[in-house]
């Protein structure tokens, strides 16, 4: 609990808007005895850091940490990865990925002991469409099969999910948990629409069908607020304007709804998207930007080459 107040604050003072959040969601995890992960005990017998984790899934597990002031240099960072890192092996569940600790330790230092080992970094970001700017021009009429998703729609949008990301393996790896990728997808799509994320708002939520297949989708939950959880287009289906009709359906019900702007995260190595989202006149969001340490070998990913955007 010590080491949860000094996380909350030390991130507070950084800015970060989801500190309190975050150190609620795992106080109230202590207390029902649900918590997962491993305190680093320091050489004055004094707890110094943590780790913890989600339930570790197929592929393995993605860790958020924690290091006291006076812990937060490449050396003790090195040590509390390897001890981490060995513990999660003999749990056979290896560490795929570790949250970027950025509020509280240079990148370099970061760099230095995830990047040495291999590791890829992914920035993330946050953008909203803010409440007071006026609704951006669709692209013409509605395309022809445009329509709110319902609960039934759940293996339509499982069978997008699965094609949508082919040519993205970056993004699909820093989500993926089962190693089969059609029940990775079926577990995705069953999560978003059965309140992982926040409940599902099907009244925000939009398809294209083209017959009886999912061509495109976005979808939203409300976590916290309106959360963008899905922004997707078959590769046959696109550059044809089906994102700019339902990002502006979804965005124009919340407003009816009287909900307030939503939020949606982007990552660096997806440029398409950012581009389309800024071209909108969706603006970053400060105060969550994040990052993760993806092992991408282990996931059989290939590293994409070349700059990372912004
Ligand atoms: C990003 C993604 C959702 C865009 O879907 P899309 O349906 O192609 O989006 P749109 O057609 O509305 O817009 C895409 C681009 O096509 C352009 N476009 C739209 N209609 C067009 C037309 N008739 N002719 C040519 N270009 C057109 C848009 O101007 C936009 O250009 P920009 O990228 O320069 O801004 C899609 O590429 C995708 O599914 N990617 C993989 C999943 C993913 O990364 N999702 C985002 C997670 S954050």
């Amino acid at each position: 609990m010590r080491l949860l107040a000094e996380f909350e604050s030390s991130y507070r003072e950084a800015g970060v808007t989801w500190a309190h959040d975050g150190a609620e969601a795992m106080r109230d995890q202590l207390r029902k005895g649900e918590f997962r992960g491993l305190l680093w005990v320091g050489p004055k017998d004094e707890a110094v850091g943590f780790a913890a984790w989600d339930e570790p899934k197929e592929v393995g597990r993605r860790v958020s940490f924690y290091l006291s002031e006076g812990f937060r240099a490449p050396g003790p960072l090195e040590s509390f990865v390897s001890a981490v890192s060995a513990e999660a092996e003999r749990a056979g569940s290896p560490v795929i990925a570790w949250f970027d600790v950025g509020p509280i330790m240079s990148l370099e230092a970061q760099r230095r002991v995830f990047g040495a080992r291999g590791a890829f970094h992914v920035v993330r970001i946050d953008m909203t469409y803010p409440a007071e700017k006026p609704l951006f021009e669709p692209p013409g009429e509605s395309p022809s099969g445009m329509r709110p998703l319902h609960g039934s729609d759940q293996a339509a949008i499982a069978r997008l999910l699965e094609v949508a990301y082919d040519d993205n393996p970056v993004e699909r790896a820093v989500f993926v948990r089962y190693r089969d990728p059609v029940r990775d997808a079926e577990e995705s799509a069953r999560d978003l629409l059965h309140d992982t994320y926040g409940r599902w708002m099907s009244e925000a939520s939009f398809g294209v069908f083209d017959g009886d297949v999912l061509a495109s989708a976005v979808l939203v939950n409300d976590l916290r607020g309106p959360l963008i959880t899905e922004v997707m287009t078959a590769p046959g289906y696109r550059r044809r304007g089906l994102i700019r009709h339902l990002l502006r359906a979804s965005v124009s019900a919340l407003r009816t709804l009287g909900m307030p702007a939503p939020r949606l995260v982007v990552t660096t190595w997806n440029e398409r998207a950012a581009r389309l989202y800024r071209s909108l006149g969706f603006v970053h969001l400060p105060g969550a930007d994040g990052g993760i340490w993806l092992d991408l070998p282990r996931l059989g990913v290939t590293a994409p080459q070349g700059p990372q955007h912004f």
